[in-house]
């Protein structure tokens, strides 16, 4: 945890996301939005006063002073482009080791050409999700104003990843609010086992994040959810890793699934960022997966043709989708329950990347994104299900002939295999009833890549045969 030289925080600042507002904060305020217009913030920088380096090749030679904690560190080791605090208050726990893996099996199933479908696989990071990007850096922030408890709703990860950084860094005691039986046993065991203060309320994420935001403001708990603007500029920095490691050559597409949708904003940020400072010279595409039951996302952009439209979207045709939901009592429901959130805080920041990348957004089933899964877990990685979300949108993307066979398509893998390790088993068993009981009433009716286990009674020669059967 800490570092060496200090960078004046006075190069950053908060704005508020719209052009027809552009207020702007200290990075010294505790903010969630705009106290003029209530959107969303971003973090900016006066770029001319900071020591970005004029090629992105140039932040390899950190990899060299890998014994400084911010050099190893996949997430400071690009602190220039995130200078919002002085070096003594960064808090790193070594987040951000996470590879790019060329995948043949899962290239295969997409129908892509050999070598040209790479997956990122951020389950490496230290709480085994994403996340780890971002909790670093606002937990830094809160750090730096003196924050003694930070505080989140969460399908699961986020909460993982803050009791982490509260545990690690002994610096803050964590509160976390989940929905009551929404969240997988991998992840509440770690929010449990790092000590976190959890609270489980009657409802489900949409709910529960609205109460953080209450409850944090009422009782002044620093709230560490995606719409604080730090977290996101953590998350740039897995666009970074993975240029980095297509040794700086711009993909043709990422692909990721969406739920509060703060990877997609922060990536689109990144890109916007990297091409206004000459580093790159074009922007990827951008692939935002809703899965089928938690679509808001895909139904205003697609099929309402709802855009950021240079900071006007259309705000009626949200609010008339919220009413709809409201009125139906639609909850969003799907066995990727990391990203079951039907009311996306992030969603005007996505609009934007969206534009920003000339993304597009797809929805898929269940069943789509459980075979998707199968096929990562036999290529060797293994991800939770909402991760594969990704990988099932590259395939309905490719079938429908918007990915080219030849382009190189980049899909974030966002969480580990072991995080819901009961989707896996209930996909993979021959117990009907178990896999009626977890995934038949989700619409799930086969499971097409199974690798059942085998039953033999215990007696050797059996065992032999079995054996000698199937291999
Ligand atoms: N994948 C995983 C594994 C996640 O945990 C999440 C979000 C997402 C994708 C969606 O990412 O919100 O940036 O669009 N999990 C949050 C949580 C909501 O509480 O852990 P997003």
């Amino acid at each position: 945890m800490a570092a060496s030289s200090s960078v004046s925080t006075a190069v950053a600042y908060q704005q508020c996301i719209m052009p027809g507002c552009r207020a702007t904060y200290d990075v010294g305020e505790v903010r969630t939005s705009c106290a003029t217009c209530g959107s969303l913030l971003d973090i900016c920088y006066d770029w001319d006063a900071l020591p970005v380096p004029n090629r992105l090749k140039d932040f390899e030679a950190k990899w060299a002073r890998r014994n400084e904690p911010l050099c190893k560190s996949g997430v400071w080791r690009f602190k220039e482009l995130l200078s919002f605090a002085p070096d003594e208050k960064i808090v790193t726990i070594g987040e951000g080791q996470t590879p790019l893996h060329p995948s043949p099996g899962v290239s295969d199933y997409i129908g892509m050409k050999p070598g040209r479908l790479l997956l990122q696989y951020e389950g490496m990071n230290p709480s085994g999700s994403f996340k780890d990007n971002g909790m670093c850096a606002a937990f830094t922030h809160a750090h730096v104003i003196g924050a003694k408890r930070a505080a989140c709703a969460s399908t699961g990860n986020t909460s993982a990843s803050l009791a982490l950084y509260c545990c690690m860094s002994r610096l803050m005691q964590g509160v976390i609010f989940i929905g009551s039986g929404k969240i997988s046993y991998g992840k509440l065991s770690q929010a449990l086992d790092y000590g976190a203060l959890t609270v489980q309320i009657a409802g489900d994420f949409d709910d529960a994040m609205q109460r953080v935001q209450q409850i944090s403001q009422k009782l002044g708990i620093y709230l560490v959810n995606s719409v604080n603007p730090f977290r996101l500029e953590g998350q740039k920095t897995i666009m970074l890793r993975v240029l980095e490691s297509m040794n700086w050559e711009i993909p043709d597409w990422i692909v990721v699934p969406g739920g509060n949708l703060g990877n997609s904003s922060s990536f689109g940020k990144a890109f916007h960022e990297l091409k206004s400072l000459g580093l790159i010279d074009r922007v990827p595409r951008l692939a935002v997966i809703n899965a089928a039951g938690a679509d808001t996302l895909y139904e205003l952009y697609e099929k309402r043709g709802v855009r950021w439209n240079h900071g006007e979207p259309d705000q009626t045709k949200i609010d008339g989708y919220y009413a709809e939901l409201d009125a139906g009592a639609k909850k969003a429901d799907t066995i990727a329950s990391a990203i079951e959130i039907n009311r996306p805080v992030n969603l005007h920041k996505c609009l934007r990347a969206l534009e920003c990348m000339h993304g597009v957004v797809r929805e898929v089933t269940d069943q789509e994104i459980l075979d998707a899964k199968s096929q990562v877990g036999a290529s060797g990685l293994g991800c939770e299900p909402a991760s594969a979300a990704s990988v099932a949108g590259a395939k309905m993307l490719r079938e429908e002939g918007i990915i080219d066979p030849d382009e190189r398509v980049v899909c974030i893998l966002t969480g580990h295999q072991l995080k819901d390790p009961t989707a896996t088993v209930a996909y993979h068993t021959h117990d009907q009833n178990e896999f009626n009981k977890v995934l038949g009433s989700r619409g799930v009716s086969r499971a097409a890549f199974a690798n059942r286990a085998v039953q033999v009674e215990n007696d050797l020669d059996a065992i032999v045969r079995v054996i000698q059967l199937n291999s």
